[in-house]
């Protein structure tokens, strides 16, 4: 099952290939339930942020399912308005509270500026927060750290001023946005690439070039958008809180054939703005 499979990380740490999105999910029973079906039916992979305000209710659900920590990997993001040194140890501490474990798999800079305030030159602010990261990665309470919604500008930022090149930068990657120009610098940098919103929130799913081929491979338009990703080498993040769409989305054992994919690279523009 694809949810078991891994990628490695530059630094050594294993991720299961395919992560379950927590973002819009509300806390409570909704993330719990959600969180729940998530990991009975095999994700061991789940996606949180300080920002989602879901973390306490993910870290019920996974304690709940009796799975051993060690056999889930956990992701959380620092706001994005949080860019002191200070400020990012606090948030990081609450975060693990929140989930109520002693240590994050992967905790990343959720943006390069405040969602309120979004392009505003935080650049001094990154640094401090990243560097308060890689204290807590040394501590031995974070096994990986990086960054998400970050340009090749932010990155190089955090690179020259930094010890640790970030293990993972987390992107908005589906069809119809490429994110060529970052993707070729993480690959360059072996900055690991994950995609958030792998569906277009879901809007990807009305494309009408998707529902062809999905009835050609006889699966769904949103299996075709998450394999897709996968032979691009990245991690795709897809957001249900249906557990038959959980399990569709993980079960993945086709291929896109080297003519479709090129096609489904000719889709251009973001799907989010279709209608
Ligand atoms: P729901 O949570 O009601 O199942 P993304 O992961 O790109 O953010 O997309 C999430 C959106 O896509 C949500 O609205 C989710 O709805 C929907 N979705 C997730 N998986 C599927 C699926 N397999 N088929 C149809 N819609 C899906």
């Amino acid at each position: 099952m694809i949810s078991k499979e891994t990628y490695t990380l530059r630094n050594g740490v294993k991720l299961p290939k395919v992560g379950f999105g927590t973002w819009q999910i509300p806390p409570g029973d909704q993330t719990f339930n959600a969180v729940r079906d998530a990991l009975s039916v095999g994700y061991r992979h789940i996606d949180t942020a300080e920002g989602y305000q879901n973390e306490r209710s993910v870290g019920d659900a996974i304690r709940a399912s009796k799975i051993p920590r060690e056999d889930v990997f956990v992701t959380s993001k620092l706001e994005s308005h949080i860019k002191t040194f200070e400020g990012a140890l606090a948030a990081f501490d609450k975060t693990l509270e929140e989930l109520g474990f002693d240590y994050l798999d992967l905790f990343l800079i959720h943006a390069p500026w405040p969602w309120s305030e979004i392009g505003k030159d935080c650049r001094e602010g990154n640094v401090l927060a990243y560097k308060a990261m890689e204290q807590r990665h040394r501590e031995g309470r974070i096994r990986a750290i990086g960054v998400s919604n970050f340009s090749p500008d932010d990155l190089v930022n955090i690179i020259e001023h930094t010890e640790i090149v970030p293990h993972v930068n987390q992107i908005g990657y589906f069809i119809g946005l490429d994110q060529k120009e970052t993707i070729d610098f993480c690959n360059d940098k072996g900055i690991f690439v994950e995609a958030y919103s792998p569906l277009g929130i879901g809007y990807l799913l009305k494309n009408e070039t998707l529902i062809e081929m999905a009835k050609r491979y006889q699966v769904s338009a949103a299996q075709i958008a998450i394999r897709y990703l996968l032979d691009k080498g990245v991690c795709p993040l897809p957001k249900s809180v249906h557990k038959h769409r959980m399990v569709e989305n993980i079960t993945l054992d086709f291929h896109i054939s080297k003519e479709d994919t090129k096609v489904l690279d000719a889709i251009k523009g973001d799907p989010r703005r279709w209608q």
